[in-house]
């Protein structure tokens, strides 16, 4: 692996989130939405988020799982943290960092519709539509990026680069 560089700056990302939290407010103002932060990478994506959303919500958090140590998904999601508390008639909005392969996203969206909300949606930071494996509606989309495997801004690489303040990509040596 080499050092990463530099896919998204960090005053994009400032404006993508801004962005991103208007439709939301437009969306769902006056409904005290719960956002369900998916663990770990999208942590510090949420914390940007709620804030810029600045309206009355809730913030829960699940974890899952499908990566092992390396930069292609194990294609088997595990849920390692579940949501408690009821969701009917919530309306819910689930944080993702990246959706990829879309195994993930899909998978937690069924296990979520499951539990009645009275609106499901979907507001991913980051979608890679190239390695997209089954069909995944983002209601809100903040940007879309090349296949590459990402690290920074909250996002790892076997838990490493979560602190980078800006989306960089890393790269095998000899791939360019
Ligand atoms: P999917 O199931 O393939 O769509 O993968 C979704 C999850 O895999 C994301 O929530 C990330 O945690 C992780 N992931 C996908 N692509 C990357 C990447 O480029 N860098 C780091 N993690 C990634």
């Amino acid at each position: 692996m080499i050092a990463p560089r530099v896919l998204i700056p960090r005053d994009e990302i400032k404006k993508t989130v801004l962005r991103l939290a208007r439709e939301i407010r437009r969306d769902l103002s006056g409904t005290n939405p719960l956002f369900i932060c998916i663990l770990k990478g999208s942590v510090v994506f949420a914390a940007d988020l709620v804030r810029a959303v600045n309206m009355p919500l809730e913030l829960d958090f699940l974890c899952l799982s499908s990566y092992g140590c390396g930069t292609e998904t194990s294609g088997r999601v595990k849920m390692r943290l579940g949501i408690r508390q009821s969701l009917v008639g919530r309306h819910v909005v689930v944080l993702e960092d990246i959706v990829d392969t879309g195994l993930t996203v899909n998978y937690l969206m069924a296990y979520l519709k499951r539990k009645r909300p009275a609106g499901l949606r979907l507001c991913a930071l980051l979608d890679k539509p190239s390695r997209r494996r089954v069909p995944v509606d983002i209601d809100y989309l903040g940007l879309t990026v090349p296949d590459r495997f990402i690290v920074g801004y909250g996002i790892d690489w076997n838990q490493n680069y979560r602190y980078l303040p800006d989306i960089c990509y890393i790269e095998d040596e000899g791939n360019g």
